[in-house]
């Protein structure tokens, strides 16, 4: 076990997170069908709420199956900040103790890099009646308001400004209250969760996100002693408890990455199993892939994906859980852009995450974007091209066209990629791939890599 983030000290994953900010990009030569097995990863949006959520306890909190990204390095730095103890066990195990925080403001400039950090505002409020973190960061798909945040912590009592680039949320008393939430906001439902339930008495959140991450959030903050009911639901009841303790809990599996997978199983015509998932968080991508004409075999914690033919159309919406997630919007546009006939996807949930359009049609697609809408002509063939990847899941979106393109394709800006999938291009080099990543600047590699794929 190496100490890496003693209270307050900068850590070694510091240095990590700067060598990665060198510009790295995927090189893909596409054209090969994916074919085996790969293992998803826990879920990076449930590890960045529980690993804000452990700080409530003041004994050691150990988080198990934890994804090995960025997101992940760069919230324990800002965890670490605050004077927590971290201690990274190995790269999927970290150990937490609270009981060592020493200031309730959270101004550590990675604290903008990451949407996760602003769970430390329902953390910190929950646990010491207030809180001043920086507002936070994230990919650029919409302009993500906190609105809802701050009127829950408003209505269990906090008093919350803005200014200087905080969110300064403080409250003499949080009694547990009644909650309308206006939109079914993951964020909101898991900050509002935290800072209600070491208040007094009985919080109600109506109209509450049901993704599996809120759940899993609710399960850890119950594993420390909450109590909270109705997770999973629209409807949470919280009753205040005076103070949390020590666990271990494991996250569950990252349906977003395992959604990846299955898309570019079906997109490269290939046969892939997807292990250690949870296949009921699957269900609204499951049935899309069979009513494109996919075979899809579900088992206790894998789901395989077989596509031999060219695969249909159809029309998505992207909506709260259980909907069609918004996180694999553009993946599933990047299948839909190689099957027969025309699709078209609603984007119901953010107001700009088509951005990567214009990076697919470099590859010859051809999708018509009107608004929150997009209407996907399937194409034949996608050549390969030089891309740059806009946020995370566009990033991933451009690799699996990469992967299906004939020719080489390099995707930049990776950076974006890495903060959500770990070991991505190993893991479709495990099924077959040929993917690499190299230094953007290191031409030898790209040739190296052409000479060794051919
Ligand atoms: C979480 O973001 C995820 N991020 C996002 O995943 C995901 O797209 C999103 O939930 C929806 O599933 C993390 O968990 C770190 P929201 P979050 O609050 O919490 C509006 C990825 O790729 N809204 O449910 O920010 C907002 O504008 C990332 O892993 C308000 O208007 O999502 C947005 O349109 C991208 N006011 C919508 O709701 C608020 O106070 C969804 O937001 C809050 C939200």
């Amino acid at each position: 076990m190496v100490l890496i983030c003693a209270p307050g000290v900068v850590a070694e994953q510091t240095a990590r997170v700067r060598l990665e900010i060198v510009m790295d990009q995927y090189i893909i030569k596409g054209g090969k069908a994916l074919a085996g097995e790969i293992s998803v990863s826990g879920a990076k949006n449930a590890a960045l709420g529980i690993l804000a959520a452990a700080v409530m306890a003041d004994e050691t909190v150990t988080v198990e199956n934890l994804p090995d990204i960025r997101d992940i390095d760069i919230l324990l730095q800002v965890i670490a900040s605050v004077g927590a103890v971290v201690e990274r066990v190995d790269k999927h195990c970290v150990r937490i103790n609270g009981g060592t925080i020493n200031t309730i403001i959270v101004a550590n400039d990675n604290s903008r890099k990451i949407r996760g950090s602003y769970y430390l505002l329902g953390a910190l409020l929950g646990k010491y009646k207030s809180a001043h973190v920086l507002l936070p960061g994230g990919c650029d798909i919409g302009s993500r308001p906190i609105d809802q945040h701050i009127k829950g912590f408003e209505v269990l009592g906090a008093t919350v400004r803005i200014q200087h680039g905080m969110i300064e949320a403080e409250a003499v008393d949080l009694v547990g209250n009644h909650i309308y939430l206006d939109m079914a906001s993951v964020g909101a439902t898991i900050n509002i969760m935290m800072a209600a339930v070491m208040a007094e008495g009985q919080t109600i959140i109506e109209n509450s996100a049901k993704e599996p991450h809120v759940v899993d959030v609710a399960n850890f903050l119950n594993s420390m002693g909450a109590n909270i009911k109705g997770a999973g639901t629209d409807v949470i009841r919280i009753v205040g408890v005076p103070k949390l303790h020590g666990s271990t809990y494991s996250i569950i599996p990252d349906q977003i990455e395992a959604g990846t997978f299955m898309i570019a199983a079906a997109a490269t015509k290939g046969d892939v199993t997807v292990r250690n998932v949870i296949p009921r968080h699957m269900e609204a991508l499951t049935a899309k892939l069979v009513e494109l004409g996919a075979e899809v075999e579900e088992y206790d914690d894998a789901i395989r994906v077989v596509a031999t033919k060219r695969l249909g159309s159809t029309q998505i919406k992207t909506l709260p859980y259980p909907g069609f997630p918004t996180d694999m919007q553009p993946q599933i546009t990047a299948l839909l852009a190689v099957c027969s006939g025309t699709s078209i996807i609603t984007e119901g949930i953010y107001e700009n995450r088509f951005k990567y359009v214009d990076e697919l049609a470099r590859m010859g697609t051809n999708i018509k974007v009107e608004g929150n809408n997009a209407i996907v002509n399937g194409v034949a063939e996608l050549t390969g091209a030089s891309v740059v990847a806009p946020d995370l899941r566009a990033g991933a979106a451009l690799v699996i066209a990469g992967l299906v393109a004939e020719g080489y394709t390099t995707v930049e800006q990776i950076r974006y990629v890495e903060r959500g999938y770990e070991c991505f291009e190993k893991k479709m080099r495990d099924l077959g791939a040929d993917m690499e990543k190299v230094d953007s600047e290191d031409m030898k590699a790209v040739q190296k890599f052409k000479l060794k794929v051919g």
